[in-house]
């Protein structure tokens, strides 16, 4: 087997900063926080966590608007504090990827504060500013992914500035060759830190339309019925032909260091084509693993689900490794999407697919989005346009004491009601709990080459169940999921005996085994 590399083998834990576990009682996580929680990562048996952002911001995308991209945002701590957090994981194995937003900054940065003090600053092209329409209005059509127009006026100079998501959020201009220094210098300082890579967020936007043309109207909108910021395809402000050149370019930077990765938010997409459009070529390397989010699109059945790997599987690029997401901060969670009995069979196949899996915090005790009344929204997409994802940025569920385990104090967004029953501390003492099954798994595909860099094939099935042999060695590890609430049975292609059952009950041998309702079961022929 060729020599792979921990992401290619490995599991990615996603932590959202602000919710995992506050370290000086002021009711938001921070860095030292984590620090102190990294020895149940170790338990679990992660190999690398992903922060989502922890530079210096006003907050009004919670991170994803940076005002210094090398420095640490003061509530949650200072660069000693990251440099400990960094040092503590790495001797546990476990790999710090820092989330990198690159396409836009936030309006507080000193570059934006430079570019819309005159037309004449040396930094007004860092930035895109246009002349409004003759009517005043803006320069084209394109909208906002938070909701009206993605162009806001700057009433001192007269002209507006581009911002795909708020007007907190100026989109820099990368046309210009000095944008692109300036990234890759902060990119740097945190590889040189010894960071082991980034997850670079929005990256196939980064690009647009030289011509600033107008998006085409989507057909398959309907008002009312759709979010408005649909409205609109976006041909001209999305993917566009030279994102690929920049991408390289970025990649080259990562690759000044030895073995870090680059991951890559692109467009929510079921097509395998465009998702592995993003990997480059060997001579022009782009993204090490370009994000698969079909687990958050397709409809939970067995049958989309066997397609998508399929034809995902049959484009990978030669040598490329793929990877599957079941849940974000951007997302509702899998256990409030399919149900926890369901949530429990997308657990076992996240982590026997062929693919980097990726956790989000919280998805291994099966928490679910929280309600969360509209008056209390902190999200500026749930105050916008009323899809708020605070839902499912909650705090992190330790144990039954006040606030979770996770603070002293009233915390930042509320605590999940469930928090006394769904946590940590009481699955970690019950055999049967989600955290055992994620554990257990995680150690399974830890030691199973078959599971981890194995190949991938999937099998005929009954209706309702997807099944797939993941073989590597000369050892077959056959999965057999049951997407549905009815028993059904699987024959097996000769004597197996099952590893572990979703239902974390079941050791047997045979060559046909019924799967229970809600029932998964990994099975070594
Ligand atoms: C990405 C992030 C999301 C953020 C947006 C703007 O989609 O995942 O949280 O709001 O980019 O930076």
């Amino acid at each position: 087997m060729a020599q792979t590399s921990w992401w290619q083998r490995g599991i990615v834990y996603q932590i959202y900063p602000r919710s995992f576990m506050d370290s000086n009682g002021d009711g938001i996580g921070d860095l030292r926080g984590i620090s102190a929680r990294l020895d149940y990562l170790h338990w679990l048996g992660i190999d690398g966590i992903w922060l989502s952002p922890i530079f210096p911001s006003p907050m009004a995308d919670f991170g994803y608007d940076v005002s210094n991209y090398t420095d640490i945002y003061p509530p949650f701590g200072n660069l000693d504090d990251f440099d400990h957090l960094l040092e503590e994981a790495h001797k546990r194995d476990i790999r710090v990827i820092l989330d990198l937003v690159p396409n836009h900054t936030s309006n507080h940065h000193p570059w934006f504060l430079d570019s819309r003090s005159s037309r004449d600053n040396p930094k007004r092209d860092w930035y895109i500013w246009r002349d409004p329409q003759p009517d005043g209005s803006p320069p084209n059509n394109w909208l906002s992914y938070f909701g009206g127009a993605a162009w806001t006026l700057d009433e001192k100079t007269g002209q507006y500035y581009l911002h795909s998501f708020l007007p907190e959020q100026p989109d820099l201009n990368y046309h210009n060759p000095e944008v692109k220094q300036a990234m890759f210098d902060g990119i740097r300082f945190w590889l040189k830190r010894g960071v082991d890579g980034f997850r670079v967020d929005v990256i196939d936007r980064m690009i647009k339309d030289e011509l600033l043309r107008d998006n085409p109207l989507n057909p398959d909108y309907v008002e009312g019925r759709d979010n408005p910021t649909g409205k609109y395809l976006r041909l001209y402000s999305e993917n566009r032909p030279g994102i690929h050149e920049l991408i390289r370019e970025f990649r080259a930077v990562f690759d000044e260091f030895k073995d870090r990765v680059m991951i890559g938010e692109i467009a929510y997409s079921t097509d395998p084509s465009l998702i592995c459009g993003f990997y480059g070529t060997e001579q022009a390397p782009e993204i090490n693993l370009p994000f698969n989010f079909a687990p958050l699109m397709l409809p939970w059945n067995a049958a989309a689900f066997r397609q998508f790997a399929d034809a995902y599987a049959a484009t990978l690029p030669a040598g490329a490794t793929g990877n599957y997401v079941l849940g974000n901060h951007d997302q509702t969670r899998v256990g409030t999407r399919i149900g926890l009995p369901q949530a429990r069979v997308a657990a076992l196949m996240l982590l026997t697919l062929a693919g980097t899996p990726f956790i989000y915090y919280g998805e291994e005790i099966g928490m679910c989005d929280v309600a969360i009344p509209p008056h209390l929204y902190q999200d500026p997409q749930g105050i916008n346009i009323g899809i708020s994802r605070d839902h499912q940025r909650t705090p992190m569920q330790w144990e039954n004491t006040p606030y979770a385990g996770f603070s002293t104090a009233e915390t930042w967004l509320p605590v999940a009601p469930d928090y006394p029953v769904v946590n940590v501390a009481v699955q970690r003492g019950d055999p049967t709990s989600m955290l055992n099954l994620y554990h257990t798994l995680i150690e399974l595909r830890r030691v199973t080459p078959a599971l981890h860099s194995g190949t991938y094939q999937s099998l005929a099935a009954p209706e309702g169940c997807f099944v797939y042999l993941r073989e590597a060695d000369l050892r077959q590890m056959l999965v057999a999921l049951n997407f549905t609430n009815e028993e059904k049975t699987i024959t097996l292609p000769r004597y197996g005996k099952v590893l572990i059952s979703t239902h974390l009950d079941r050791v047997e041998t045979g060559t046909q085994l019924t799967l229970r309702p809600d029932e998964g079961v990994l099975v070594e022929l």
